[in-house]
C-alpha cells in the first residue's frame, strides 16, 4: 500500500540532486526549473548512488557505469529494461511529500 511521506520543505531542494533517507529508503530529489522529481537513490543496475548522478534536463546519468534514465517516468534511455523507480511528488504550501 502506498502512503504519502514528508520529504522536507521546498527550500531544501536546490539545483543539484538531494538525497533524503527515510528509514531504509534512499530517495533522490532533483529540481528542474520549478518542478521537483523524486526517484530511487540507488541505481537499478548495481545500486550506484543516484544523488551523485549527472543531471541533464530530465535525464540523470549514474556515476558508476553511465546508465541514463529519464526522471519523469524512470525509463532508461536506449533500452527499456530495469527502469529507475520514480515516485509521485505532492507539494502542499511549503511542504514536499512523496508517495512511497
Ligand atoms: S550502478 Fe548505475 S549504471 Fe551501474
Amino acid at each position: 500500500m502506498s502512503e504519502w511521506t514528508r520529504l522536507g520543505s521546498v527550500a531544501d531542494f536546490g539545483e543539484t540532486i538531494t538525497l533524503v533517507e527515510l528509514g531504509r529508503s534512499k530517495i533522490a530529489v532533483a529540481r528542474m526549473q520549478d518542478e521537483l522529481f523524486a526517484f530511487d537513490g540507488l541505481c537499478p543496475h548495481l545500486a550506484g548512488p543516484m544523488h551523485r548522478a549527472e543531471l541533464d534536463g530530465t535525464v540523470v546519468t549514474c556515476p558508476l557505469h553511465g546508465w541514463r534514465f529519464d526522471v519523469r517516468d524512470g525509463g532508461r534511455e536506449l533500452h527499456d529494461y530495469r527502469p529507475l523507480r520514480v515516485f509521485e511528488i505532492r507539494i502542499e504550501g511549503d511542504e514536499v511529500h512523496v508517495k512511497l
